[in-house]
């Protein structure tokens, strides 16, 4: 059983395209969106926004969930008690927002226990920075200040967006990201302003990110399949190349004055377009990571494996309390 009209993909038959929806329904939907309501749960809602929105926040619940596994695996090695702290605090924080936003994805319908089905089988996607690896304790600076910098960018604007719990988990996930931002900030700081040799790994993991960073906002606005429907139902209220330009108004020169820089020559903000131009990123690279074919992908999907199959005799126990459950020893 699905709950709120959820159609699951093997009934997809049942789809309905938009213009067989009923059209007086459809226009007082878009009416409210056009004047800035919110839409909730129970209110009625075209198959499509349903099916892009459980798309999206599913896809973000498990982005949130995945992205700690690379920092994760820091936390033992920390340079010190302080920043080991901070550390396991964020990625608590983070794995707090997956729940958050798997919550709010379950409000269109579709049950959590498919949602990690679909990622740990493959068939969800999640971002792709999160399919490299983070080699050194420089990386840990980097995905806190760059990578939450980016996450903050597209969220703060998804949090204005018409579907009311994913906006509202989206502001309360906005409100601990930018203390992930001070945290990577200070952490960057500290190695930009530290030894040559700490420098140079700061420089060398800003090298290595820069091109999953460009990434991240997306496939250029030419190239977007979704944009323009979830632009129309202001799900989405900026397009992809908009937000990368955001972030790169904001971080390019953060980046700069600290004397590192991204290891692009053609990285430039051209005065009369007001855009940044860069080299080409290989979007084929992006497009493999995303189907699977990333340097982490087998990894980060074999750790949700085991966390699945290791806790399915806590899930067993607390759903069917009665039942006796023998507890794995290994
Ligand atoms: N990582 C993985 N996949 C990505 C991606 C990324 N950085 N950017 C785009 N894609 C995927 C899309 O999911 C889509 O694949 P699908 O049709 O199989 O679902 C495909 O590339 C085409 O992209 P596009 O049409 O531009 O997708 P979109 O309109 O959904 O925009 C985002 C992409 C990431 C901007 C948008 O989904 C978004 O804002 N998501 C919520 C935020 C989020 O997930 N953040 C993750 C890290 S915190």
């Amino acid at each position: 059983m699905y709950g709120g009209g959820y159609i699951p993909p093997e009934e997809q038959g049942k789809k309905i395209p938009v213009d067989q929806e009923d059209p007086i329904k459809l226009k007082e939907f878009e009416d409210r969106i056009e004047r800035g309501e919110k839409i909730e749960p129970h209110d009625w809602m075209p198959y499509e926004y349903r099916r892009q929105l459980i798309r999206m926040i599913e896809q973000h619940a498990h982005s949130e969930i995945i992205g700690s596994l690379p920092e994760g695996t820091w936390i033992t090695r920390s340079p010190n008690f302080k920043r080991k702290l901070a550390l396991i605090a964020k990625v608590q924080d983070e794995i707090g927002h997956g729940q958050l936003l798997y919550s709010a994805a379950e409000t269109l319908g579709k049950p959590r226990e498919q949602m990690i089905s679909d990622l740990i089988n493959g068939k969800s996607k999640y971002s792709n920075v999160f399919n490299y690896p983070a080699k050194t304790w420089a990386d840990v600076a980097v995905i806190g200040f760059l990578i939450d910098g980016a996450a903050i960018v597209n969220q703060l604007i998804n949090s204005k967006g018409s579907y009311g719990p994913y906006c509202r988990a989206l502001e309360r996930i906005c409100y601990e990201e930018s203390f992930h931002l001070k945290q990577g900030h200070d952490n960057l700081v500290a190695l930009a302003t530290g030894t040559p040799m700490q420098r140079d790994m700061l420089q060398d993991a800003i090298n290595r990110w820069y091109k999953p960073l460009i990434h991240f906002f997306g496939p250029p606005d030419t190239s977007s399949v979704h944009s323009d429907k979830l632009m129309k139902w202001k799900v989405k209220l900026a397009s992809n190349d908009d937000m990368r330009n955001q972030f790169l108004d904001q971080y390019v020169p953060k980046i700069r004055e600290l004397g590192i820089d991204f290891p692009d020559p053609n990285l430039r903000k051209n005065p009369e377009t007001k855009s940044w131009e860069f080299s080409d990123p290989d979007w084929d690279e992006f497009y493999r990571v995303i189907k699977g074919d990333g340097p982490c992908n087998e990894e980060r999907l074999d750790v949700r494996r085991w966390a699945d199959e290791h806790g399915k005799w806590v899930r067993d126990a607390l759903f069917n309390p009665s039942e006796k459950y023998r507890i794995p020893l290994a």
